[in-house]
């Protein structure tokens, strides 16, 4: 269908044609309708491709994309969460076990925790999958499904680790593999679990444009674009302009399906730079958040040593959560500083590269009152439901807007007329529009169920 862009990265004549058609359909389709982003939200408790559009979303992380990280991004305004890459078959044979006090839930290979979640972010987590195989991908996508509202397939990971095994971003080259998995998660998972992927750009535009085709075809709900090729580091700047034509041509399929943009966002603020720039429904963070989960605030966390190390210890400590992990994670936050001198900051570091367990940070953080942190965090989620944090509604066709005040985007055009802000965000929180679902999502907490089917058997993570 598509065929080779002329030189200068121009479209040719056949995959122009396809384009402009689309192209001029969707134009009709958007007079006859002018605002379709702006129509009442159906109240559904399930994730479809529309809660992938507007949005700030917190990235698919090894290591750093852990539950107190994806709790403190929720609290602090990313809409939708991804839990980092898990490969098929390290999950197949754990143990699903729920902690009776906290509610979390694990799952539990030989030696260790594969993956822990907890009920409070299922409506916003999408669980990402290594695959290089239909077969373990669906096996793999059943056994964490009940705990999850999505399944994202990894088609980007540069990592030998990863490429080797034909996963990642090997798939890249073999898409008729990486639709074959697509299709089938898409055919054996329920309805009410999106199916996504997360892809890199290819090095010419146009066999990025015909792989996307093919996998918008599968029937996916959602398509991320980290905008570098596979040969580029995480240092070389994302190639955001590459992604308007993507998004274009994605729209133009008809099919409603959010692109998602992904490479060098900061934060809230600049999401709406990245989302102006590329015309993408949503903007995707990983390294800004690992730095600062609260980037998808309007008014991050700054003094992070003070304001969030403390907080992010006593909540990974209440929650059982590994400490070598969250030692890591800890490690990697920084933040602006206003009131912290070098020396406190430098003894936080300090204290926390020598301490052996959570103890040793016990003169950092306090009094271990990690469930108050816990119910801080619930009592946010619950007030101001995720997807409902939105960014100002673009429209990839409308000529490209001029930046808005930051007061312009506390308005955005999803509120419905009449509805209110149920109440002013406060220190630090989220900048939250009126909630139309407010009162629908699940009891969170109460509603999930402390019986634990148990495969049994655990195998090591990739
Ligand atoms: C610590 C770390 C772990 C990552 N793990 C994953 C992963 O599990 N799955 C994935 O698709 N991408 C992974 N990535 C890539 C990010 O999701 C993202 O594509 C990349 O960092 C570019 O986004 P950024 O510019 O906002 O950092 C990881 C990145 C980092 C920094």
């Amino acid at each position: 269908m598509l065929s080779g862009l002329g030189a200068g990265g121009a479209l040719p004549i056949p995959l122009r044609s396809l384009w402009n058609c689309r192209f001029a359909m969707l134009r009709r389709s958007h007079s006859a309708s002018p605002a379709p982003r702006a129509t009442k939200r159906v109240r559904i408790d399930h994730l479809t491709s529309e809660d992938f559009k507007n949005g700030v979303f917190l990235a698919p992380m090894v290591r750093s994309g852990v539950l107190p990280t994806r709790l403190f991004a929720l609290k602090h305004g990313a809409t939708l969460v991804w839990g980092p890459e898990m490969v098929d078959k390290a999950i197949l044979h754990a143990e699903r076990a729920v902690d009776p006090v906290t509610g979390v839930i694990s799952y539990n290979g030989k030696t260790r925790a594969m993956f822990t979640t907890h009920p409070i972010e299922k409506p916003y987590l999408i669980y990402q999958i290594g695959s290089s195989d239909p077969d373990l991908a669906v096996q793999a996508a059943k056994t964490v499904m009940q705990d999850v509202s999505g399944i994202d397939l990894n088609c980007g990971c540069p990592k030998p680790f990863s490429t080797h095994a034909g996963m990642g971003a090997a798939l890249l080259t073999n898409p008729d593999l990486l639709c074959s998995i697509l299709t089938a998660l898409r055919r054996e998972m329920p309805p009410e679990i999106t199916v996504s992927a997360k892809i890199r750009l290819l090095p010419s535009q146009e066999d990025t444009l015909k792989l996307v085709e093919r996998i918008v075809n599968t029937g996916i709900s959602a398509l991320t674009v980290h905008c570098r090729t596979r040969s580029m580091r995480d240092k070389d700047p994302a190639v955001v302009e590459r992604l308007r034509e993507i998004v274009m041509f994605v729209e133009s399929m008809g099919k409603g399906i959010a692109v998602i943009e992904n490479g060098d966002c900061l934060g809230w603020e600049d999401a709406h730079r990245v989302q102006s720039a590329t015309g993408a429904h949503s903007v995707m963070i990983a390294r800004g958040a690992e730095s600062n989960p609260s980037c998808f605030s309007p008014t991050p966390l700054k003094d992070v040593e003070r304001t969030l190390v403390p907080a992010y210890i006593r909540l990974a400590r209440y929650l059982d959560h590994n400490w070598g992990l969250t030692k890591f994670c800890v490690a990697q936050l920084k933040g602006q500083h206003m009131d912290v001198k070098k020396a406190e900051a430098t003894l936080m570091r300090q204290t926390l590269s020598q301490s052996k367990d959570f103890h040793g940070m016990s003169e950092i953080v306090g009094t271990w009152t990690g469930k108050e942190e816990f119910e801080d965090i619930v009592k946010t989620i619950e007030a101001y439901p995720p997807r409902e944090h939105r960014l100002v509604v673009f429209d990839a066709f409308a000529p490209q807007p001029t930046p808005s005040p930051p007061d312009e985007y506390e308005q955005p055009e999803t509120t419905p007329p009449g509805t209110q802000n149920p109440e002013p965000p406060g220190s630090g929180a989220p900048f939250l529009p009126s909630n139309p679902l407010r009162g629908v999502l699940p009891a969170m907490l109460s509603g999930h169920d402390a019986v634990t089917p148990t495969p049994g058997g655990g195998v090591a993570l990739m």
